[in-house]
């Protein structure tokens, strides 16, 4: 049964009439128009509908919203747009990582998760911190390129 539930959305609250038992990321996608998120799986296994949970990368596949409401939500929309690109986002672009780009907001997410508490990681760690995100175009190598680059760029800029 539908009940109000409040989300805490990239700085922003909403109030919404939902069902408390709906994964956020049908919230976010259907009900906010956040698009940055993907479905992929919906079992937690592809990475695609990552977002974070005050600060930490979680699949928004696999969390009710009645739970996310307790959490600072964030997704892709909240680290950068179109007109202010994030450092990472800059550099997939700049390395051509991406293909489709459908495991893209995945690997954006635990990627800058990854430089928020390493700030030059070596190539180990950022496989680590990738693991979670299935990219079927297997394009691996670019991401860390470009991972590398952008935390040099974090780096340089501090
Ligand atoms: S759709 Fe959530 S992990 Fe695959
Ligand atoms: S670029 Fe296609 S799934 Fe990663």
């Amino acid at each position: 049964m539908e009940q109000a539930i409040l989300l805490h959305v990239n700085g922003r609250d909403w109030s919404l009439n939902i069902d408390p038992e709906m994964p956020l990321l049908y919230a976010l996608r259907n009900n906010l128009g956040l698009n940055g998120p993907k479905y992929g799986c919906g079992m937690a296994l592809c990475g695609s509908c990552m977002v974070w949970l005050d600060g930490k990368a979680q699949p928004s596949c696999m969390v009710p919203c009645a739970t996310a409401a307790a959490h600072q939500i964030t997704t892709l929309e909240g680290i950068g747009s179109v007109e202010h690109l994030h450092p990472i986002q800059q550099a997939c672009i700049e390395e051509q990582a991406a293909q489709c780009g459908y495991c893209l907001n995945g690997v954006i997410m635990c990627a800058k998760e990854l430089l928020e508490e390493n700030k030059n990681p070596s190539d180990t760690q950022i496989r680590e911190a990738l693991q979670r995100v299935l990219c079927r175009c297997g394009t691996h190598t670019r991401f860390i390129s470009a991972i590398k680059k952008a935390a040099a760029h974090v780096h340089s800029t501090q």
